[in-house]
């Protein structure tokens, strides 16, 4: 496994690969079992796999976590050297956003505007913006991202699709914690006693899921469960939402592909999380 720090190497390297087809994951580091699999789905799927590892300061507000985000690039390293991956890119920010940089990708609309959007301001920017770059650097065949940033997903599907650029978006599911909390970086901000209390978050999730899957199509009746289900736990609910997981609208009814998405405080530390609604068609 190769580490490379600089465009100049990460593009030596992608020059000298001809043939091979590349499977691409981003991430921003302190990796966990989520993002192991990424790499294994894209390690099954193609011929090289390259990991990015950039916390990206375009993607977090000022008053966000960027400082004190987790970073350990040698624990990342001995997660993913048994993994098969060829290559990581690790770059320092002046190489990803060199001075003199000016450029940004923008999503319009509501699939970037609404809920992560509306929370965090220039998020999605940001995002976009890297994601862009990236992609532009590592010219893979396949790029994996993880279900549980679905409106990511969406936004990164939008950008590709409008700027053709010539890569396909592979999204993976959520990997989740034995009490069903989903794997995320950020899980390391929570004391033990929030840790536990987080929980309720899947727990209010699927148990709005399960009613959906006896027959529930009206979306207030299920955003009202999981309102309910979270009343008398310390986790305080930002948003939760039924999306149509094509373009992102509010749902009345549960008619076609959504998602029921939520967004939750645990003390100082926001969580987001969602699953998939497929009704079936009668
Ligand atoms: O999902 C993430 O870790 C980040 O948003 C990404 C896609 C690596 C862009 O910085």
């Amino acid at each position: 496994m190769k580490l490379v720090r600089t465009v100049h190497e990460l593009r030596a390297w992608r020059t000298a690969r001809t043939g091979s087809t590349i499977g691409f994951v981003p991430t921003m580091g302190y990796l966990h079992a989520g993002h192991l699999a990424l790499v294994r789905r894209a390690r099954a799927e193609n011929d090289e796999v390259v990991v990015s590892i950039f916390v990206n300061p375009l993607q977090f507000g000022p008053h966000e976590d960027y400082e004190r985000y987790p970073r350990d690039l040698a624990r990342d390293l001995r997660l993913l050297e048994p993994e098969g991956v060829e290559l990581v890119f690790a770059p320092p920010v002046e190489e990803m956003y060199p001075p003199g940089f000016a450029t940004a990708v923008e999503v319009r609309g509501p699939l970037a505007e609404r809920l992560e959007g509306a929370a965090r301001p220039g998020h999605f920017r940001g995002v976009a913006t890297v994601v862009t770059r990236l992609l532009n650097l590592v010219q893979p065949h396949r790029a994996y991202f993880g279900w549980k940033d679905a409106q990511q997903v969406l936004v990164v599907r939008r950008v590709v699709q409008d700027l053709a650029l010539p890569v396909e978006i592979v999204a993976v599911p959520t990997v989740r914690e034995a009490d069903g909390l989903a794997m995320s970086s950020r899980n390391v901000y929570l004391s033990a006693d929030e840790r536990a209390a987080a929980a309720a978050l899947p727990r209010a999730l699927f148990a709005a899921l399960a009613r959906f899957q006896e027959g529930e199509r009206d979306a207030e009746v299920l955003r009202q469960l999981v309102h309910a289900a979270l009343a008398q736990t310390p986790v305080r609910l930002d948003y939760v939402s039924v999306s149509d997981r094509e373009t992102f609208q509010e749902l009345a009814q549960v008619d076609r592909p959504a998602l029921l998405l939520v967004a939750a405080w645990v003390g100082t530390t926001r969580l987001i999380d969602n699953v998939p609604l497929d009704p079936v068609p009668a």
